[in-house]
């Protein structure tokens, strides 16, 4: 089932989230349920608070266009940032309206430890792209959205657009 994404402004993209206590059937399902919305964005990121539950977990997916799909699901994920800053290149999210991109600075490699849906202890080095794109959902978990992390003068202006374009779609 496509779920619906909770987009910027809404408050509850800004709360740190519960651990998942159990991986029970709620938590096999809606971690299909995200996988499916995320590829049908399409994006290759989704974090559990971005469809209306505060917990732990998110789905990934970091193959490029024409290789074959990577589905992850990290339970309680924690991470570890080394190596170099990092320029992550015109960076998107599903909750962030008007597909709005911009850079962002962070780490090239992470450590992530985490659970998978059968219960595996997930231990592992993730390098450039999926390490980008775990360090963006994992922010998600912890209330942080990329723009964030942006210039105090960038997001002003982002800001004021996305108010207008909140006034415009309430008119309609
Ligand atoms: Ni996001």
């Amino acid at each position: 089932m496509i779920l619906n994404i909770i987009t910027y402004p809404d408050p509850s993209l800004k709360e740190a989230c519960e651990p998942v206590k159990e991986i029970n059937e709620d938590i096999r399902q809606l971690a299909a349920d995200m996988l499916e919305t995320m590829y049908a964005a399409p994006g290759v990121g989704l974090a559990a608070p971005q469809v209306g539950r505060n917990i732990r977990m998110l789905v990934m997916d970091p193959a490029g266009k024409d290789e074959p799909r990577q589905p992850r699901v990290l339970i309680n994920p924690q991470i570890e940032l080394s190596g170099e800053e990092v320029c992550s290149e015109k960076e998107g999210c599903l909750s962030v309206p008007m597909g709005y991109r911009a850079n962002v600075m962070r780490k090239k490699q992470v450590r992530l430890r985490a659970t998978d849906l059968e219960g595996n202890d997930i231990d592992e080095m993730l390098d450039g792209f999926p390490a980008i794109v775990i360090q963006h959902e994992y922010d998600h978990l912890e209330g942080v959205l990329f723009i964030d992390r942006i210039s105090r003068l960038r997001r002003s202006l982002y800001d004021s657009k996305v108010k207008k374009w909140l006034k415009r779609k309430s008119a309609d």
